[in-house]
């Protein structure tokens, strides 16, 4: 749940699964949502508009009833409108889709939303903030990447955080309830700078696997860090 204002927008916590044991990969959302996890971040690759291939609805779908908590898609593919749909049918609660992979981002938007599922967008490093400005009224969550899609474990770009002030000066002006997420290179080091920057959802994925005290105590981290820098 969100408000207007970024100061008071709900933290939350989504690691990503892209470093999670895919041979047992019901069994490490149950760890994450254990751990205190928000959400599930699903990086969805087609191996077309990301160098890399990931996970496929079906695999999605397999893992839904082990965890209670929602799922995100973040559809890093060239063809949203088709697959969309079925990351929907497999239980995603909130899709997200690349403003560079559709020539129509209004319409994608609008049919997302039409199938019941909430709307998100997101864009690459290169991309203007100016790209959200039209739809920021039809959707829950503007995703900011801070890494160039297709791995983790990169570096965080700061050069981003111009763009998190942006869309929640446009957010807050016009008395909207949307997320703002940021996603790459989170740590408990950036997630401060982030959340100053008024980004209020967080997507981790090294940092939470490779945590030495484990995942819980990444959470724990990350959320107490950013709720002291909000
Ligand atoms: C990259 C993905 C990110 C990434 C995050 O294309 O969208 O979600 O997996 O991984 P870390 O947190 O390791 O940068
Ligand atoms: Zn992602």
């Amino acid at each position: 749940m969100t408000t207007g204002d970024s100061q008071t927008r709900t933290i939350e916590i989504c690691p990503s699964i892209l470093p999670a044991d895919f041979s047992r990969l019901g069994e490490e959302l149950q760890m994450l949502e254990l751990a205190g996890a928000d959400r599930i971040h699903w990086d969805v690759m087609d191996g077309n508009f990301v160098p890399n291939l990931s996970v496929g609805p079906d695999i999605v779908f397999s893992c839904r009833e082990k965890v209670s908590i929602p799922f995100e898609a973040h559809l890093m593919v060239k063809d949203p409108d088709l697959l969309a749909p079925l990351y929907i049918k497999a239980g995603c609660d909130l899709i997200m889709i690349h403003v560079e992979s559709t020539l129509h981002l209004d319409r994608s938007l609008n049919e997302i939303i039409k199938l019941g599922a909430k709307a998100g967008v997101t864009l690459n490093p290169a991309t203007p903030i100016e790209n959200v400005e039209h739809v920021l009224h039809l959707v829950d969550q503007v995703l900011i990447m801070s890494v160039n899609p297709g791995f983790g474990g990169q570096k965080y770009l700061e050069s981003q955080e111009v763009k998190i002030q942006k869309v929640c000066s446009w957010i807050t002006d016009r008395g909207l309830e949307v997320d703002v997420e940021i996603d790459g290179g989170i740590s408990s080091t950036t997630i401060s700078q982030a959340t100053s920057a008024g980004a209020n959802v967080f997507v981790a994925g090294s940092a939470i696997f490779q945590h030495p005290d484990g995942p819980a105590t990444a959470i724990t981290e990350l959320r107490e860090t950013a709720l002291s820098a909000q």
